[in-house]
């Protein structure tokens, strides 16, 4: 009898196995087919840009550059791809660059560098910090601020001040810090109301670059990996030894006299009273780009150049979450944030995107139209039901991801003049061992917004899978691109 409802069961999985699996390689075949489709549309527009590296593309390139490299933001691009860009396109952007995903300010500071005024939106308060903290070192600090911050250096006022201010502590960061260093923000912070705004400024971007490395967590792919001496570990997981955790004093002196060499060696012109030079240059407004870019003129913008987040499921708010903290917000509010963030996460609810701006129906229906996203989808769905995904949320989050984006894209074309272009660096990504092609699926969709897709310049050295991916289907490469699109 036992042994009777055994082969029941085995055989009712192994039919129903039988029914899934026809219908999978059906939708995937049909994915490539959809997918060669289009290839071979933007055939002519594909080319291998040997001239940008994975560095250029990324944060690593700012290493040694003066203030791009004050805060890790491992997102950013370098300074190098947005000079490399406006010097390409020289005198055919006329008026303000746009960055509707600003990040640390790359693009915003680069451009203006270049005397290209620039405008920027971010979401997340981290980035909106550190692009606050460098345009006041640029503009406003006075010879007295900078002595009061190079005294900072030598005397550690925050020493044994006596009041102390604590910080807020979501979930993820409890315990995050080793008891002493705890007690030695709390002073740092009390003390440093002692001085002026833009001092504060300065010191709390001090605080902000140091906290990864006096903290117990690393930042490591789609979250914070946690050190064993912090008596945090996750079940089933091997012990993690981030190697040496840096004393709060030695941090923060180190961090702050290398900003305060930076703003010395830029000749930036600091003097007895504050220079207010292009202070027009760069402006940042700190919010959501869906709800920013309604508000932005048409036809204002000479270009866009950005990085929106990938759809590869990283969660910015867990990321930064140690930042977020010290930032003063609260458990609800991170929840909120990760909301409000463009969907990327698994976690991250349909938004009502009508609610927003009624107007945005095209742009949804240009998602909703587009064949391969559509076959896309429906394969994610029929994954979904058939058990074989990892995590039941990717099919909400691919599809907000692109009906987002496409609002994202209609709006940009709304605020560029005629004949500019939109750069945007992006990467592929692949789920259920399907590449999905983002480079190809928002040129396509951008096109129904009057964009032409003038080139899509692949990144030389093309990036892997996730190891779950990778363990499951095999290593397929991903490209990381950037778009180039002209205004019709
Ligand atoms: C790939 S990063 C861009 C980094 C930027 N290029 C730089 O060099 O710093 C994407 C950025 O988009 C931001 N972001 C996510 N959702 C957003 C939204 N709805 N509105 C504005 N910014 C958002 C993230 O916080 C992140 O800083």
């Amino acid at each position: 009898m036992r042994s009777e409802l055994l082969t029941t069961s085995l055989d009712s999985e192994t039919t129903q196995k039988n029914e899934t699996q026809p219908k999978t390689s059906e939708l995937r075949d049909k994915i490539a087919a959809l997918d060669a489709e289009l290839a071979e549309v933007f055939k002519a527009r594909f080319s291998t840009a040997p001239f940008l590296s994975r560095k250029t593309v990324s944060f690593q390139g700012n290493k040694d550059k003066h203030a791009y490299g004050w805060y890790k933001y491992k997102e950013a691009f370098s300074a190098g791809l947005v000079e490399f860009v406006l010097t390409s396109y020289n005198g055919r952007i006329s008026g303000k660059v746009l960055d509707p995903f600003a990040g640390i300010g790359t693009t915003l500071f680069a451009a203006s560098s270049q005397g290209i005024p620039a405008d920027g939106i971010e979401l997340l308060p981290i980035g909106q910090e550190i692009i606050r903290a460098r345009l006041l070192s640029e503009k406003e600090l006075t010879t007295n601020d900078i002595a009061t911050l190079e005294h900072w250096t030598t005397y550690f006022p925050w020493k044994g001040f006596q009041d102390r201010i604590p910080f807020s502590t979501i979930r993820i960061t409890e315990n995050a810090y080793p008891s002493e260093t705890v007690e030695a923000i709390e002073r740092y912070r009390g003390a440093l109301q002692q001085e002026n705004e833009k001092v504060q400024a300065i010191l709390c971007l001090t605080l902000l670059c140091v906290l990864e490395d006096i903290s117990y967590t690393r930042k490591d792919g789609q979250y914070l990996r946690w050190d064993a001496r912090s008596g945090k570990r996750r079940p089933g997981t091997k012990a993690f030894n981030k190697g040496k955790i840096l004393a709060f004093d030695v941090a923060v002196t180190a961090k702050l006299k290398e900003i305060l060499s930076d703003i010395r060696d830029a000749e930036l012109p600091v003097t007895l009273f504050p220079v207010k030079q292009n202070a027009a240059n760069i402006r940042l407004f700190n919010g959501s780009c869906l709800e920013v870019l309604p508000t932005l003129e048409t036809a204002s913008y000479g270009a866009v150049m950005t990085s929106p987040p990938y759809c590869n499921r990283y969660d910015y708010t867990r990321t930064y979450a140690l930042e977020l903290a010290m930032l003063n917000l609260t458990q609800a509010e991170v929840l909120s944030l990760r909301q409000e963030m463009l969907s990327c996460t698994v976690e991250n609810r349909e938004k009502d995107l009508l609610k927003i701006c009624p107007e945005w129906k095209s742009f949804i229906d240009a998602a909703n139209q587009q064949k391969l996203l559509q076959t896309i989808h429906t394969y994610l769905e029929h994954e979904k039901a058939s058990g074989t995904l990892n995590n039941n949320g990717i099919p909400r989050m691919v599809r907000g991801y692109f009906s987002e984006m496409a609002c994202v894209i209609g709006e940009c074309a709304r605020v560029l003049k005629p004949n500019a272009r939109l750069f945007m660096v992006n990467d592929n990504v692949r789920y259920a061992g399907v590449s999905i092609s983002v480079d190809m699926i928002l040129s396509d969709i951008a096109q129904t917004f009057g964009f032409e897709v003038e080139k899509i310049l692949v990144v030389p050295g093309k990036k892997g899978n996730s190891s779950q991916q990778m363990g499951a289907y095999g290593r397929v490469p991903l490209r990381k691109c950037v778009y180039v699109w002209r205004k019709r």
